[in-house]
């Protein structure tokens, strides 16, 4: 088939190079000319596994390229996903700019038959929406297909290429079998298609991004009872997780969640829920236990320095909001950072690969000048009063713990907001060691 995908970022450049991996042939657009050219001389904007080497393997055979020329791309496509970003509106709610913006150019060059699929993540209604805006410039027939997209990030290739399902919102049977055509390469091993009218598959997205939230929000809180009571989450989170109807995924106790999707997610669910005046009373819990669990760990580090930070250097590991990506929206790291900074602190910060994006970050905030990103992970480390671990990039997990302790200021202390390692472990080489949900070494 022949398709277009419209925004280059970590779904839409994802999206495009695995239907382009199937054999088919794939505009990816994007109004951000500097990215396209980098894309264009070879070079992938984004961190993500795996994605150079299938972009590499299309772009060779021709099946994929890159443009910002929307009317050779809309005119050539018969099936357009549009991928561009829906970030959180001052209200909360999801700002549908980019998407409309993008209909309106589809309505403008329209030369026949299309379906029109949402792949960005959009409040139910949205494609109705951009129904209306695509008639507005245009007498060609077309359908607006719902297909939300679940893939993670550090993972995407992977989740695009062999899904755990496939949601498909039609209301017309032809837009569905194009869809379901297209798919089918991607779940050969029986992963489901899961067709369903359009506005049940928006609403699905939402639904699992909240659910996922507060799956995350429930074990934080288990781990702040625990912390008091004295008990040990990463066994309560055992002792639950191995019930299959509770299950593992999602119960890791930490600084809460960040990025991209959740936080913006749950806003716009909230939003529009409330809108219409049906409280979510289990999402916005979730969501306020979130916010406050980034406050709690520092308070931590608070009451270990006797609320007095001036003067004090730390070492910080993780600044991506989860591992395997340098996507730092809304990562926690920024919250920690900035709070630590305000009250005198001065950070020393390393990421395996969110350094750039953190250098142009750091670059645009007040408190920036305090934060200096080192290129080595142990060299945070010098004359730092603690190591603070954020993300639980698989780096860390085994490093060398003779070297930190030589490194660190006496007393030798680890504030790890991500339980990476056993009390055991730690307690042997004599730190002080901070965690979460668990007892404090001091
Ligand atoms: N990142 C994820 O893990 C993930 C997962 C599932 C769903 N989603 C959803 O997918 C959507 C895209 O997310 P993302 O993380 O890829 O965003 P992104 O910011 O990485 O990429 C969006 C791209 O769209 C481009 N763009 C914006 N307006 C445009 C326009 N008018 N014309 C052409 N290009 C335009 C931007 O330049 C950018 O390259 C969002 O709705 C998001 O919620 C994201």
């Amino acid at each position: 088939m022949k398709l277009a995908v419209i925004g280059t970022g970590y779904v839409g450049l994802v999206a495009g190079a695995c239907l382009a991996e199937t054999g088919h042939d794939v505009y990816c657009v994007d109004n951000d000319q500097s990215k396209i050219e980098m894309l264009n001389q070879g070079i992938i904007p984004i961190y993500e596994p795996g994605l150079k080497e299938i972009v590499d393997k299309s772009v060779n055979a021709r099946r994929l390229s890159f443009t910002t020329d929307f009317a050779k791309a809309v005119q050539f496509a018969d099936v357009i996903f549009i991928a561009v970003g829906t970030p959180s509106d001052e209200d909360g709610s999801a700002d549908l700019q980019h998407v409309l913006a993008v209909a309106q150019q589809i309505g403008k060059f329209m030369n026949g038959y299309k379906v029109i699929v949402d792949k960005s993540t959009v409040p139910v209604g949205t494609a109705d929406l951009v129904r209306k805006e695509i008639s507005k410039f245009t007498s060609y027939p077309f359908d607006v297909v719902s297909n939300p997209e679940f893939l993670k990030e550090g993972a995407a290739v992977e989740d695009f290429l062999r899904p755990d399902r496939v949601v498909i919102g039609a209301d017309s049977e032809q837009a569905k079998e194009i869809m379901q055509d297209l798919y089918a390469p991607f779940v050969r091993q029986g992963h489901p298609v899961i067709t369903m009218d359009v506005k049940s598959a928006e609403i699905t997205k939402y639904a699992a991004n909240a659910f996922l939230a507060t799956k995350i929000s429930f074990i934080n809180e288990m781990a702040n009872f625990c912390e008091k009571v004295g008990g040990d989450i990463t066994k309560v989170r055992l002792g639950i997780g191995s019930d299959k109807r509770i299950g593992t995924a999602f119960l890791f106790p930490g600084v809460g969640y960040g990025g991209s999707c959740f936080p913006k997610d749950v806003r716009a669910l909230i939003k529009t829920a409330s809108d219409i005046d049906v409280p979510l009373q289990v999402v916005s819990a979730a969501q306020k236990v979130n916010l406050e669990q980034r406050y709690r760990f520092l308070q931590k580090i608070y009451s270990l320095y006797s609320e007095e930070l001036s003067g004090k250097q730390f070492g910080l590991w993780g600044l991506s909001f989860k591992p395997r990506t340098d996507d730092m929206r809304e990562a926690p790291s920024l919250t920690i950072m900035e709070e630590l900074v305000k009250r005198g602190a001065k950070i020393l910060a390393y990421d395996p690969a969110a350094m750039n994006e953190a250098k142009r970050r750091l670059s645009k905030v007040s408190w920036g000048n305090s934060v200096t990103l080192v290129q080595d992970q142990y060299d945070v480390l010098n004359q730092s009063d603690a190591l603070i671990i954020v993300t639980e990039w698989n780096d860390f997990r085994d490093p060398d713990f003779e070297k930190i302790k030589s490194r660190l200021k006496s007393p030798q202390t680890i504030i790890d907001g991500r339980n990476l390692w056993d009390l055991s472990k730690v307690g042997k080489y004599g730190f002080r060691y901070l965690s979460i949900g668990r007892k404090n070494l001091l």
